[in-house]
This record gives structure tokens, sequence and C-alpha cells, in this order.
């Protein structure tokens, strides 16, 4: 049988994301991917009490404390330590140096709140996403998983998903909607990856969504990874 791919998630935040990961590959007897470690951003973020609460390692690297120099050797020994075959990036707010790009080309995948390549690009993230969307009037926002590259947002997209923006949306609310989607369409991704079904779920690909019957989790879902203990729902 093969052995699951060993994934690692980074986040910065919340680590509603992360959780969704571990509740779609941690428990199952023979799943393609199992999550074997978190990289937090900073200390005594959520993402680190959820990663503890699983019994998944986990190990803070904060460039302001150790330095933008010295984030990609650590980075590099952490995922090399760990024999992590993917990574992935769910609310990860520092820059990825560029020699650990490389060693994860094709291996790295990020998850962002919006369809890219609208909403996208530096300074996009959190909440400011959605606030620009509501701004820019659109009717349709979604989420995005694409592959990382050096430039922020701008590798191949591997998933996307629409979210309708509501009359009399907030921000906030906008990200509830999207972030329920998140939950979805990433440990989808990470899947298709592991299980070396790339291929087919790339844009130009076999895997289709059916948009008009497709069921999207309820609020209700979100809400509740949202609400666990420690969790800042970032
Ligand atoms: C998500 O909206 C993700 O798209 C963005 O940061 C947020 C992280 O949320 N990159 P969480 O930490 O997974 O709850």
């Amino acid at each position: 049988m093969r052995e699951p791919k060993r994934v690692a998630v980074l986040s910065s935040g919340g680590g509603t994301n992360l959780q969704a990961l571990i509740a779609r590959f941690n428990p199952a007897p023979a799943p393609a991917a199992r999550v074997e470690l978190v990289i937090g951003g900073r200390a005594g973020i959520a993402a680190l009490q959820r990663a503890a609460r699983a019994g998944v390692p986990a190990v803070v690297l904060d460039a302001r404390e150790i330095g933008v120099d010295a984030l990609a050797a650590r980075m590099l020994d952490e995922l090399e330590r760990h024999r992590i075959d993917i990574v992935v990036l769910a609310g990860w707010l520092q820059l990825i140096p560029l020699e650990v790009v490389r060693r994860y080309e094709g291996r790295m995948l990020n998850i962002h709140p919006a369809l890219l390549p609208a909403f996208g690009g530096k300074g996009m993230y959190g909440i400011r996403v959605h606030r620009a969307v509501l701004e820019s009037g659109v009717r349709v926002s979604g989420a995005t998983v694409h592959h990382v590259t050096d430039r922020y947002d701008e590798g191949s997209i591997v998933l996307q998903w629409p979210v309708p923006v509501l009359p009399g949306d907030t921000p906030e609310a906008l990200a509830l909607r999207v972030l329920a989607v998140e939950h979805r369409i990433l440990p989808l991704a990470v899947e298709a990856l592991a299980s070396g079904d790339h291929a087919s779920a790339s844009p130009a690909g076999e895997v289709c969504f059916d948009l008009l019957t497709a069921r999207v989790p309820p609020d209700s879902s979100v809400r509740a990874l949202l609400a666990e203990p420690g969790s800042t729902g970032e």
C-alpha cells in the first residue's frame, strides 16, 4: 500500500483551514495524505493549539525573530527533518523564501479567499480582500487554490469555487461565506495532488464541479470550527 503523502501546513493565525485538513486526512485509515507538521508564523496563535490537540508536531518560525535570512534554512531544515512531501500555505503571511519555493515546486499550494487573478497580489490578504471585493461591486467572489511561486498569488490555479456576494454584505459576512468554501476545496486540492491526480485537477483537466448542484457547507460548519476554544477565527 502506498504511504500517505506527508503534508506540512503553514499558518499565521486561526488555522481553520488547517483544522479542515486534519479532519479530512488524519483520522482516516489509509488516506492519500496526512498532516505531519504545522509551522506557525508566530507564537501563541490558534493554529498551534489546533496542532497540539490533534497531536501534530508544530514549530514556530517567526521571521521577525529569527530574521528573514535565516528563515529559508530553518524552514527547509524542518521540512526535511519531517520528510515533508507537500507544503500547504493556509493563512501564512510571511513571504516564502525562494529556496523553499524552488525545492517544493509543484508540491506547494496556497489558498486565497477570492477568485484569482482578481483581488490578489501583495497586500491583498485577510479582510482587505473582502473589502476590495465589496468596493468593486462584483456580484461573485470565491476561493482559489493555486501553486506557489516566488510572486504573490501568481502560481497556476488548481481549483476555484464561486461564492455569491449578497446585498448588504459586510466584509466579515463575506469572509465567513468564503471560508466555508475554502474548507471544502483545500482538502480536495491536496488530495488530488497527493494521489497523483493533479493533472486532472488542473483548470484544463477533467475535474469540474457541477456548480449548479454542488452543495457548499452551510455556515454552521464554519461557525463550529471558528468556535473551537482558542480559535481567533482569523
Ligand atoms: C483564509 O481566508 C485564507 O484564504 C487566507 O487566510 C485565511 C486563513 O484562515 N490565506 P484560517 O487561518 O485557515 O482560519
